[in-house]
């Protein structure tokens, strides 16, 4: 005897994200059964009629199941799950369908609904959602293009994250462990933002994300409470020196500060005014998110705003072609240098998206200096994609991969690119997007895999704090068997 739980109904609606765009959020619901006595049978009926029943059986139950104890047969479960959406997308990710037309500034998702409840919702119709492989190759299939355009990347994962929440409903189990099963409790170890800049804010610091890792923590709730407190003590010295203490997309802070180094020093000093030691109790990371600073005419990076640091008022002129010189503008080996310096005075651990997304040779050449000392995550550059994973680990790029599941599409592919990292010596850094929802599962997903990071933003904004609270949860629930440890071997970024 096996048990089932068969899909009798996928529904998808509009919702909308922490900055107030439209996002897709599915609901799929399912019966449990068993095919004990063969084919695809629940309760003594064919799957079809199931599912067509669906309406009139909602109300009360099934009749029970013939000859057969399994004890959650006939009951309906429904999973829901909400898709989250980037600022700063990278150019090889799978599509997010939008309308362009109309509605919310063209970012409406209604065809991306109407797929969902139309076409998936069709193929779906009578599968066992206790198959997240199959479920995720008929989406694959559906959609029948390279990068999801056809259906909308935001539409597939939308209904593979809501298949695995009624799959784990319908079995009673938590999420984590039906994704991880035995072997689920590591707990992660916050990789935090608390200050914001890039394309998350509207202030003069050009790198996009500056965390902190709270790595001699001895549990996921210490870690959580050490970056919290150090998050305050930041704001109290922001506000000290007369500095904005109004938050990113990220919910970290926003201030105008006038380059890496001057953000780099607040954070010291608020993980010492909080009682920590920079280095061994706190380490720091950062998302350069270097595709946004790229300018593809000139090959260089460019820093708006530590040019307009330099040139306050000036700035406008400064954008105009004639005066470029004036303008902040670093090559890659200018890049690489910076980084190698920030490591020196820093107790940087960790460099994401360092480089453009598409410059393979640069990316060699910085693995190739800093590999051995820090941590190297690709975001833009791998997009969660197993191609592009595969590349970067032949051409010896990058040594993490960091995995955001809107940026492929199904929940089988995210993980089979986090299988790809772990099974080549790559670390997997499960991550939010900077626009979220209020749906945790990527808390659910770094237990599961045992990925010993993650990135969900400060501890400010319930779509940041509710990923961290659930990992409070989850903690709880696994106590005596969590592990919490750092995920960095000594030599980093001591
Ligand atoms: P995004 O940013 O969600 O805006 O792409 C997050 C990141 O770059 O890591
Ligand atoms: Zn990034």
């Amino acid at each position: 005897m096996s048990v089932t739980v068969r899909i009798m109904d996928v529904h998808a609606r509009e919702i909308l994200d922490s900055r107030g765009n439209p996002t897709v959020e599915a609901e799929v619901t399912v019966i449990a059964g068993e095919d004990a006595f063969g084919g695809p049978c629940i309760n003594g009926r064919n799957m079809e009629a199931a599912a067509g029943n669906h309406k009139e059986r909602a109300d009360g139950g099934c009749p029970a199941p013939v000859g057969a104890p399994y004890p959650l047969s006939g009951k309906i479960y429904t999973g829901r799950a909400s898709v989250p959406s980037g600022a700063s997308t990278g150019r090889f990710e799978a599509v997010e369908l939008r309308d362009k037309e109309g509605r919310y500034q063209g970012k409406g998702v209604q065809k991306a609904v109407r797929n969902v409840n139309t076409v998936l919702r069709e193929a779906l119709l009578g599968r066992n959602a206790l198959c997240q492989e199959e479920i995720d190759d008929i989406l694959i299939k559906t959609d029948g293009t390279d990068n999801k355009e056809k259906m909308g990347a935001n539409a597939t994962l939308s209904v593979s994250m809501a298949t695995a929440r009624a799959a784990a409903e319908a079995l009673h189990m938590p999420l984590y462990r039906y994704l991880g099963g035995i072997s689920a409790k590591k707990m992660p170890v916050p990789m935090m933002n608390i200050l914001n800049g890039g394309k998350h804010a509207d202030n003069t610091v050009d790198f996009q994300e500056f965390m902190i890792m709270p790595v001699s923590a001895e549990s996921f709730a210490e870690g959580l409470r050490i970056c919290a407190e150090v998050y305050q003590k930041l704001k109290q010295l922001l506000v000290k020196d007369g500095l904005s203490t109004g938050v990113g997309d990220e919910g970290g802070f926003a201030p105008s500060l006038k380059n890496p180094e001057e953000v780099l020093d607040y954070i010291v000093k608020a993980v010492l005014a909080a009682g920590y030691k920079p280095g061994s109790d706190i380490k720091i990371a950062l998302d350069v998110a270097a595709s946004e600073l790229y300018q593809e005419d000139s090959g260089m990076y460019y820093f708006p705003g530590e040019t307009k640091a330099l040139h306050g008022s000036r700035r406008d002129a400064l954008s105009a072609a004639d005066t470029k010189e004036a303008s902040v503008l670093r090559s890659t080996d200018e890049m690489i240098a910076l980084y190698e310096e920030l490591c020196r005075k820093y107790p940087i651990v960790s460099i994401e998206d360092g480089l453009n997304e598409d410059d393979w040779d640069g990316w060699k050449k910085l693995t190739k200096r800093l590999g051995d000392k820090i941590q190297l995550v690709g975001d833009d550059l791998f997009v969660t994609n197993t191609g592009r994973l595969s590349a970067g680990i032949r051409l010896q790029t990058a040594n993490a991969v960091l995995v955001k599941v809107n940026q492929i599409g199904t929940l089988s592919e995210a993980f089979a690119a986090i299988e790809m990292a772990h099974k080549n010596g790559y670390r997997a850094v499960i991550s939010h997007r900077s626009g979220e929802t209020e749906d945790t599962i990527i808390a659910d997903i770094a237990v599961a895999v045992n990925a010993g990071q993650i990135k969900t933003g400060a501890p400010c904004r319930t779509d940041r704090v509710s990923k961290y609270n659930q990992l409070l949860r989850i903690e709880e629930e696994l106590e005596g068997v969590s592990v919490y440890e750092n995920p960095f071997p000594e030599k980093y970024g001591g």
